[in-house]
């Protein structure tokens, strides 16, 4: 008999993408996720569950073996650390790069600069790496408003096409990770105890991607 799985898949932006991948290695929930308030979904594979979270949460579900494989940003993976994951594919959706920005024009104090993000331990590696003194602000969203109203000199986010940032008078800076995308993450005692039903998931996400 297959052992049973849970796949924790990351709603927002990723969500849409991730779907159809899932459905090429024979997964599909058997309802609307997007239109469901139900967390958890049954599948087309008797074995296997879906559940939708946070891309925040789904690395500790994955890590702690509430799920067996997960699907999130590299951001978010980073900013978790990579304790008890396994990160055997990148699923190149959601490509992007993790950016230091500040207003058009400003200069940065030469001391203590204030740094408004929701990657706070990303942020602070990469200024301590800088030799930049910080004083971190934690957010959870819109952190193109901060250095606009004061709150921050710099932030650390997410840039892709760079129309927020620029919407919001601010330019980026500094790279901090050019090759942020969604990666599929594996428990990795899941990955031993359940190799047989894992692995052929793996490859089909990977023929998928190609
Ligand atoms: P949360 O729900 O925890 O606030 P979030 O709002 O960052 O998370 P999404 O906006 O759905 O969640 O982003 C999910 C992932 O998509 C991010 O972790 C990042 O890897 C990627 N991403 C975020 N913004 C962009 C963007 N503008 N373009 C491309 N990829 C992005
Ligand atoms: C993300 C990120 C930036 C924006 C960058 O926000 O935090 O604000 O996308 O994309 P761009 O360079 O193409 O403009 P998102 O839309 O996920 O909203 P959020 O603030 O809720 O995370």
């Amino acid at each position: 008999m297959s052992e049973n799985l849970i796949i924790a898949l990351s709603k927002g932006r990723i969500l849409k993408e991730t779907l159809p991948l899932l459905e090429v290695a024979g997964i599909a929930p058997l309802e609307d996720v997007t239109s469901s308030r139900k967390l958890i979904f049954d599948t087309t594979k008797e074995n296997i569950k879906m559940i939708i979270l946070r891309a925040t949460d789904v690395p500790s579900y994955v890590q702690y073996g509430a799920a067996d494989i997960g699907v999130t940003g590299k951001d978010v993976l980073m900013e978790h650390g990579a304790e008890g994951l396994y990160e055997p594919l990148d699923l190149k959706i959601a490509k992007c790069r993790l950016m230091t920005a500040a207003k058009k024009g400003a200069v940065s104090p030469s001391g203590r600069i204030k740094v408004a993000t929701k990657f706070v331990n990303l942020a602070k590696a990469y200024y301590a790496g800088q030799g930049i003194q910080t004083d971190i602000i934690k957010l959870y969203g819109a952190m193109e408003l901060a250095p606009l109203l004061n709150l921050a000199d710099e932030i650390v986010d997410i840039v892709d096409t760079g129309n927020t940032l620029k919407a919001n008078g601010l330019e980026p800076r500094e790279m901090i990770h050019a090759d942020i995308s969604t990666r599929l993450v594996v428990n990795r005692a899941s990955m031993k105890i359940k190799h047989l039903e894992i692995q052929p998931i793996i490859d089909q996400l990977e023929s998928a991607v190609k």
